[in-house]
C-alpha cells in the first residue's frame, strides 16, 4: 500500500472502491506495492463508528461440527449426515452445536464458465437431472430440515490447502491446471453467489493456501501441476508476506457474502494467523484463526491457547479469536485423557473461542459427550456480553477471569499447562470486586456450588488440569465500568504498528498488561488495570449513551517524544493532555451520551512502531 488513503479504503469491506469493476486492478497494483507500509496518520482520526466487520451473524462464537479433524479429505455425504443426525439425537444441537460444516476435498472441478463441479461421488445427492455440475441443495435442505445449518469451503486462492498438502488424496480436483483451480480467486463474485445464493449455505470456511504453496521453485508448480502464485503469505515471515493484498481478498469476499448470504452469513477467516490476520480479521470477517492447525497433542493446543489468549480486546459480538477447532475426541484428548479434554474445553470456553467440534459423533464415548455437552461450560462460551477473559500467568500455572453478563458475574479458569502440580490464584483486584466482600462460587465441572470465599481464590490443580468456576461478587464501584471488564465493547481501530510485526510473545494491545507481556507502567510505577498498547493508536468504545465521565491515568513507558492522549466523544475533541516518557498523566473527560468514545495516542515523527503507553486505570462512570 503506497498511501493512508489507499489503506483506508482497503480496511473498509464495504468500500464502493470494492467494486467488481476495479478490484482486479486494485488487487495487481497491491502485489506490486511496497511491503511493511505504516499506518496512515488519517486511521487515528476519530470516525464516530465501531469499525468491526458488521452483520447479524456469529453474535456467540460459533458452534458445531467440521469433518476435517476425522476424516481429512476421506469424508462423504453419509458420515456427514451421520454426523449431523448426531448432533440431534445426542441433545448437543439443542446446546447449540448448529453448523455441519463441510471442509476441503468437495470440489471436483471449475468449468470453462467458472461454475464449480461438485463431487458427487462424495456428494451422491448433489447428483440432479438438469444440473450437470451437481447442486447442495438437497444436502442443504437435509441439514436445514434437522433444524441446524450448513457449511462450506474454499480457499482465497487458486487452489485449496489438500491439493498441496493432502496430494496423495484420491479426492482432489481433477482435470486440466485451469479445471484444477477450484479456489475463489477471481471468482469471489460467482463462488458466494453459488454458497449463498443458490446452494443456500450459512456459512463458509475461506482458506489460504492458494496464495502461500504455490510460489515459484515448490513442487507442485515446478513439476507444471500448477500455475505458480506469488506468495502472499510466507509463514511466520511478514516482511516476506504481503498482508495489505491478504486482507484485501478477503474483504473482497466479505462484501460478495454480504450480499449474497445476507446479514446472517458466517465467514471463516482460515490464514492461521499469517500476514497478521490476528491484527486485522475483526475488520473482514465473523472469526479468524490465531495460529496454525491444532494437532492432538498437548503442546499444539498450548501453542493454539497462547496464539488467541492475549488477544481479548479482538474479540466481541460478530468477532472472534480462532484457535482453531476442538481436537477432543482425538490423540491427547481422547476418552482415555478426560482431564487434557475438560482443560481444552475451559481454555476454549473462557477464550471466547468457536466451538466446532471434529470427531466422528456417530461413535463418541459417553464420556466425551458430557464434556463437549456440559451446560454450565457452554453457558460460559457462549455468554451474550461477548467479552473473552483475560489472562494472568505464572510459570505453568494460568488464570483467565471473564467478565460475564450480570452485575459482578465472572467465569474463571484455572489451568495447569504443566506435568507437575501448581496451585492457581485469582485475587479481587482482578476480579474487580470491592475488598472485604464475599463471593459465591460454583464449580462447572463437578456441578457443586463451593463455600464463598473473600479476597483471593487458589486452587490446587492436577498435571494438565484446570478447573472452572462462576463466580458472582460486589463489584469494586457499581457505578463504574473499567475497560478491563469490557473488552467486547472496545475496538482496536489502529494498533500504531503499519505492518510491522513484534517479536513472538507481544501483542499489539492488550488487557491489564503492557503489549511486551510485563505490567502496565511508567516509571517504577506499576498499574493493575488498564490497556496496554502503542502510539500511534486509536481504540473505539462502544458507549451507547450509558456514561457520564472517562477517567484514566495515560502513561508512557518509553520513547523520546512527548505522547499526546485524546479523547473524542461522538468525534468531538473532549479531553486531551501531553505525557512524556516515565511519567503518568490524568485525564478526565465528559462523555454524556456518548455512543461511541475513541482513546487516540499520537506520538509523532516515529518510523518504526511508536513507544508503549498505557490507559492505566481508564473506566467509564455512570
Ligand atoms: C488447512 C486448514 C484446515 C483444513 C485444511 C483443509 O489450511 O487450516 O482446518 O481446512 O486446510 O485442507
Amino acid at each position: 500500500m503506497n498511501s493512508a488513503k489507499s489503506g483506508r479504503s482497503m480496511r473498509n469491506p464495504a468500500s464502493k472502491l470494492f467494486s467488481r469493476s476495479i478490484c482486479t486492478l486494485a488487487l495487481l497494483s497491491l502485489a506490486a506495492s511496497p511491503l511493511g507500509a505504516k499506518e496512515g496518520v488519517d486511521d487515528l482520526e476519530p470516525t464516530g463508528t465501531y469499525s468491526v466487520y458488521q452483520t447479524d451473524a456469529a453474535q456467540t462464537p460459533p458452534m458445531g461440527w467440521n469433518p476435517w479433524n476425522a476424516f481429512r479429505t476421506d469424508v462423504d455425504e453419509a458420515k456427514i449426515r451421520g454426523s449431523a443426525e448426531a448432533l440431534v439425537d445426542n441433545g448437543l444441537a439443542q446446546l447449540g452445536y448448529r453448523y455441519v460444516n463441510i471442509d476441503d476435498g468437495w470440489a471436483l472441478q471449475r468449468k470453462a464458465d467458472g461454475t464449480l463441479k461438485i463431487r458427487d461421488t462424495m456428494f451422491p445427492s448433489a447428483k440432479v437431472e438438469g444440473y450437470p455440475n451437481g447442486t447442495f441443495v438437497p444436502f442443504t435442505d437435509f441439514v436445514h430440515g434437522l433444524g441446524l445449518k450448513a457449511g462450506l469451503y474454499t480457499d482465497i486462492g487458486r487452489n485449496t490447502c489438500a491439493q498441496y498438502h493432502d496430494a496423495k488424496s484420491p479426492n482432489l480436483p481433477v482435470g486440466t491446471m485451469a479445471e484444477r483451480q477450484v479456489g475463489s480467486l477471481g471468482h469471489a463474485e460467482q463462488d458466494m453467489k453459488a454458497i449463498f445464493g443458490t446452494w443456500n449455505f450459512d456459512y463458509v470456511k475461506i482458506d489460504a493456501c492458494g496464495v502461500a504453496d504455490y510460489a515459484p521453485g515448490t513442487e507442485p508448480v515446478e513439476s507444471g501441476r500448477f500455475a505458480v502464485f506469488p506468495p502472499y503469505i510466507v509463514r511466520g515471515d511478514i516482511p516476506k508476506s504481503n498482508p495489505d493484498a491478504v486482507e484485501a481478498l478477503y474483504a473482497q469476499l466479505g462484501s460478495a457474502i454480504k450480499e449474497w448470504g445476507g446479514p446472517d452469513a458466517v465467514l471463516s477467516i482460515c490464514a492461521w494467523g499469517e500476514a497478521l490476520s490476528p491484527r486485522w480479521g475483526h475488520k473482514q470477517g465473523n472469526l479468524w484463526r490465531t495460529s496454525p492447525d491444532i494437532e492432538f497433542n498437548w503442546d499444539s493446543m498450548l501453542r493454539n491457547i497462547d496464539s488467541a489468549v492475549y488477544r481479548t480486546l479482538y474479540a466481541g459480538p460478530g468477532h472472534w479469536n480462532d484457535p482453531d477447532m476442538l481436537a477432543i475426541g482425538h490423540g491427547d484428548f481422547d476418552e482415555n485423557h478426560l482431564t487434557e479434554a475438560r482443560a481444552h474445553m475451559s481454555m476454549w470456553a473462557i477464550m471466547a473461542s468457536p466451538l466446532l467440534l471434529g470427531y466422528d459423533l456417530r461413535h463418541s464415548p459417553q464420556e466425551l459427550l458430557d464434556i463437549v455437552g456440559n451446560r454450565e461450560v457452554i453457558a460460559i462460551d457462549q455468554d451474550p456480553a461477548g467479552n473473552q477473559g483475560v489472562a494472568y500467568r505464572d510459570g505453568e500455572a494460568m488464570v483467565v477471569v471473564r467478565t460475564l453478563s450480570g452485575p459482578g458475574s465472572r467465569a474463571v479458569a484455572f489451568f495447569n499447562r504443566g506435568d507437575e502440580p501448581v496451585s492457581a490464584t485469582v485475587n479481587w483486584t482482578q476480579l474487580g470486586f470491592a475488598p472485604d466482600t464475599d463471593a459465591s462460587m460454583r464449580d462447572v465441572w463437578s456441578h457443586e456450588t463451593l463455600s464463598p470465599a473473600s479476597g483471593a481464590i487458589t486452587v490446587k490443580l492436577g498435571a494438565r488440569e484446570a478447573k472452572l468456576f462462576r463466580i458472582k461478587g460486589t463489584p469494586l464501584d457499581p457505578d463504574a465500568v473499567w475497560l478491563d471488564e469490557m473488552p467486547a465493547r472496545i475496538n482496536v481501530a489502529a494498533d500504531g504498528l503499519g505492518n510491522h510485526s513484534l517479536p513472538d510473545g507481544w501483542t499489539p494491545a492488550r488487557v491489564a498488561a503492557a503489549p511486551d507481556g510485563g505490567p502496565l507502567a511508567a516509571g517504577k510505577t506499576t498499574f493493575d488495570k488498564g490497556i496496554g498498547l502503542f502510539a500511534s493508536s486509536r481504540l473505539e468504545l462502544r458507549t451507547d449513551g450509558e456514561f457520564g465521565r472517562f477517567t484514566a491515568r495515560p502513561a508512557v513507558a518509553e520513547g523520546a517524544v512527548p505522547v499526546q492522549f485524546q479523547i473524542y466523544a461522538d468525534k468531538k475533541l473532549v479531553a486531551e493532555t501531553k505525557v512524556v516518557a516515565g511519567q503518568i498523566g490524568a485525564i478526565d473527560a465528559d462523555v454524556t451520551g456518548a455512543k461511541i468514545v475513541e482513546l487516540v495516542t499520537r506520538a509523532g515523527g516515529t518510523e518504526q512502531r511508536g513507544p508503549m503507553v498505557a490507559w492505566a486505570n481508564a473506566k467509564l462512570q455512570r
